[in-house]
């Protein structure tokens, strides 16, 4: 089996970050989204994957590489547009060279792998496999309308769903989804939907098998669900301590820190990490943070946030919370007067000020 990761099209909900950098690498608990695709497919004991970029193809082609950090072989796969999911199953038929394949999309995180799920596909003949969740918010995702156990009918993103039951964003298929995928028009949004090829399976007779999940999965399409995923992930690591703590500093619950950090006059409470040459002084870092490599916190507190790398928050006198901190930003009180916030902000950015 080979494996297909989806981290072209835009991020447009996570937006400012995302005009500067793919919205697959942004991380979690300090690793970018992608990377936990990547390991799962391997684990899953795939090695050959293609993957499908956009205008942030530089950026993850320098993350990633030809895949040997990570045990398994990348190629990767151009798409001019993101023209919808279909579109990039389309321009990867080369590549798959007639073998079923694993569709994962490269923001999407689910936290027990999908080994056995891979696994019931191979056993089970099926032409697909889908994945479904209940979701409390399904007018988001695409929807599945299930009849005596079987999918009847699916569509992408309902007014009035048909069901509670999401499509996961990680699909099989063999050889036969190229043949929906080439039959198939675009949507009224003018993408080719997966949505549609997989119904086109459906109503030609192929078998279409599903598979409803039960341990959690996160779209990481937005803020809050970032900061979910982020909590998800730090609630399972165990506590490392690879950098310095001083004498003067508490560590409290599962933290992980790396090498070259400094800790020092500080409390940090985890489940937290804290990343590669970071300076945290005088300051607070509470529970569900995530600060990565070389950012700088001194004489401030920080909780339920992620941060990432080379920013500074720096004597902001009151707490930073629910935030995604882009890389490079500078966060500093300003005591001149007038008293006023003063801020440089891209387009897009989220500000709440007390
Ligand atoms: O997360 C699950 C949902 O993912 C499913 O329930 C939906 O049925 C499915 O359409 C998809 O919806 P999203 O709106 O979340 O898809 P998004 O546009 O965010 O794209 C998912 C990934 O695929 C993302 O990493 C970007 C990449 N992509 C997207 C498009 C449209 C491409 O590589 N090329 C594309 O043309």
């Amino acid at each position: 089996m080979k494996a297909l990761i989806l981290s072209g099209g835009k991020g447009t909900r996570l937006r400012p970050i995302t005009h500067t950098s793919a919205k697959q690498l942004v991380p979690v608990a300090n690793k970018p989204i992608l990377f936990y695709a990547i390991e799962s497919i391997r684990d899953a004991g795939i090695r050959d994957i293609g993957i499908v970029v956009g205008d942030t193809h530089e950026e993850i082609r320098q993350a990633v590489g030809d895949g040997n950090r990570f045990g398994v072989r990348i190629t990767y796969i151009q798409q001019e547009a993101p023209m919808g999911l279909a579109h990039a199953v389309m321009i990867s038929e080369e590549f798959m060279d007639g073998e079923p394949f694993v569709m994962f999309l490269g923001d999407n995180l689910i936290k027990d792998g999908i080994r056995p799920l891979v696994k019931e596909y191979e056993r089970s003949g099926a032409n697909s496999q889908i994945l479904l969740a209940h979701v409390p918010n399904a007018r988001e995702f695409g929807v599945a309308e299930v009849e005596g156990g079987r999918v009847i009918r699916l569509v992408e993103k309902p007014d009035n769903p048909p069901s509670d039951l999401a499509l996961v964003g990680v699909y099989m298929f063999d050889r036969n989804v190229f043949e929906a995928v080439n039959s198939i028009k675009p949507s009224a949004r003018g993408e080719l939907e997966i949505t549609d090829a997989i119904q086109y399976l459906i109503d030609k007779g192929y078998s279409v098998e599903s598979h409803t999940i039960t341990g959690w999965w996160k779209d990481t399409g937005k803020l809050e669900d970032m900061l979910e995923a982020n909590r998800l992930i730090l609630d399972g690591r165990e506590t490392q301590i690879a950098g310095e703590v001083d004498a003067t500093s508490t560590i409290e619950g599962r933290v992980a820190t790396a090498k070259g950090s400094k800790i020092t006059n500080s409390c940090v409470r985890g489940p937290a990490i804290i990343g590669e040459g970071c300076v945290v002084e005088d300051s607070f870092i509470g529970p569900y943070t995530s600060i990565n490599d070389r950012s700088i916190i001194r004489g401030s507190e920080v909780e339920h946030s992620i941060i990432l790398e080379d920013s500074q928050v720096v004597g902001i006198g009151s707490r930073l919370a629910d935030s995604l901190v882009g890389r490079n930003v500078h966060i500093s009180r300003n005591c001149k007067t007038p008293r006023a916030y003063r801020m440089m902000l891209g387009d897009n950015s989220e500000v709440s000020v007390i």
